[in-house]
């Protein structure tokens, strides 16, 4: 039996069940089951009596006042991926795996905007102070007037908060902080969801930017209840390969700005350096271009980024041939495969492929459909693509080469970056471009392009 007021709350989905079992009725999940106090959710107050209730006082569109002016931080990839600064009263979650550098990227921001004038306050509840300066003095940030304070309790930091009028607070983490007013332990659903909605409150009441640090679960989620995430006004994720100084920022919600726009950065050992033209950073631009490599001119957010897709096609030594990409979609990669077979007379059933993006960048848009292929292509044929040709274009599963979005922006970052050709979709030829373009309507035309190297 349950204790009396004892409630059993899925971590993984925030549902609440009267009695515990090894699975959760709401999400399927097991195991994630664990005992807290029941408390009346905020809204649940008496209703209100006699004349003092008004109701809804309406208001219409054109009465709004001008929405209040943006914090620019200072750090322009972070801006960008704002929507052109942060907007006061505003709540940011940022979420991204243990050592990405979240806490390094949101001391930068602290301190380029505590610099130029921004009221700004850094609590940590996972590092002390002298850790948090420590790391501040090595990316030259030392004379910045941030305010630190390492503190996990909730009461202290609201209380804290609202003594000194602070424009823009970061709070590292949002799984550190507990409040006195539930039982549940730090990290747990019921605290992570009080602590977001006790700072979201007070950021919208008094106008102050907060930026909470969230940590990520095995599978890439913001542990906690996905109701956090709906309560906070953005929501970014900070990305990086392992192995390579290249951190994206990617909007993933943003009710103040577009969320297809990146932030990219380059770790190194004073912070994290802007990157203003990514092109350049994932394009392996010296040396021969090999056999199964593919330029694609993409566009990240309103960038284009010009990235190298890198494909190998072997012999198969097991039954099974393996199929292993990163940086781009699985369920792409086959969906290519099967067109390249049925369509352009290619073979891999008895071969491994391999795909790959080079840079740590990930790739979702259907333009680098014919990027992959080319790439596929021109390692299964041995045959390299020449080393100043660009690539996009969509793939239909009927073979054909489909227009894409803003291909003249895709023609003039790749002439700005030397490349003279593109191989791409037919209609692509009327976009003015100084490249010599070498438009196709069928794969099959392209691949076989690509097999007799016939460029002419
Ligand atoms: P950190 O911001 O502590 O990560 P998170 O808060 O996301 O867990 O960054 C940790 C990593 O960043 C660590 O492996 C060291 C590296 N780093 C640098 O390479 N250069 C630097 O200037 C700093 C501050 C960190
Ligand atoms: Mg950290």
């Amino acid at each position: 039996m349950a204790r009396d007021g004892a409630v059993y709350v899925c971590q993984a989905c925030g549902s609440a069940q009267s009695k515990w079992g090894g699975q959760c009725a709401g999400c399927g999940a097991w195991n994630t089951l664990v005992e807290e106090t029941k408390v009346s959710p905020p809204g649940a107050m008496a209703p209100s009596r006699g004349a003092r209730a008004r109701g809804l006082a309406f208001s219409g569109l054109a009465d709004a006042a001008p929405p209040p002016a943006r914090i620019a931080t200072g750090v322009e990839e972070f801006d960008r991926v704002c929507g052109g600064g942060v907007v006061p009263g505003s709540a940011i979650l940022l979420g991204g795996d243990p050592g990405v550098g979240k806490s390094t990227l949101l001391m930068q921001v602290a301190g380029h905007a505590a610099r130029r004038g921004v009221a700004c306050a850094y609590i940590s509840g996972e590092e002390a102070v002298e850790q948090v300066r420590g790391r501040s003095q090595r990316m030259g940030l030392g004379d910045a007037p941030v305010k630190l304070a390492a503190e996990t309790s909730l009461r202290e930091i609201l209380d804290g908060l609202k003594r000194e009028p602070f424009d823009l607070v970061v709070i590292d983490s949002i799984q550190t902080l507990w409040s006195d007013a539930h039982e549940a332990g730090p990290g747990s659903v019921t605290q992570v969801r009080a602590a977001v909605g006790e700072l979201v409150r007070l950021a919208k009441k008094r106008g102050l930017a907060v930026i909470l640090v969230g940590h990520v679960t095995k599978e890439g989620a913001i542990a906690g209840p996905r109701v956090v995430e709906h309560m906070v006004d953005a929501v970014f994720a900070f990305e990086g390969e392992r192995g390579y100084p290249f951190r994206i920022l990617r909007g993933a919600k943003n009710r103040f700005g577009a969320t297809d726009e990146i932030g990219v950065f380059e770790m190194g050992d004073a912070g994290l350096a802007e990157v203003k033209n990514p092109s350049a950073l994932f394009l392996n631009t010296s040396g021969e271009r090999a056999a199964g490599a593919a330029v694609f001119a993409g566009i990240e957010g309103s960038r284009p980024v010009l990235v190298e897709f890198q494909a190998l096609v072997a012999p198969s030594a097991y039954g099974t041939p393996r199929r292993a990409v990163v940086g781009w979609d699985s369920g792409r990669l086959a969906m290519v495969l099967a067109v390249l077979e049925a369509r352009c007379g290619l073979r891999f059933g008895d071969r491994d492929v391999y795909l790959n993006v080079a840079g740590g960048l990930r790739i979702s848009e259907p333009a680098a459909d014919l990027a992959a292929a080319a790439a596929l292509a021109s390692s299964a044929l041995d045959e390299a693509l020449p080393q100043d040709c660009v690539v996009f274009g969509e793939i239909s599963l009927s073979g054909e080469i489909r227009a894409v979005s803003r291909m003249d922006s895709r023609l003039k970052e790749a002439a700005k970056l030397g490349f003279r050709r593109m191989l791409g979709p037919a209609d692509a030829e009327s976009a003015s471009a100084p490249l010599r373009v070498t438009g196709e309507t069928r794969l099959s035309e392209a691949v076989r392009r690509i097999g007799e190297a016939d460029w002419s």
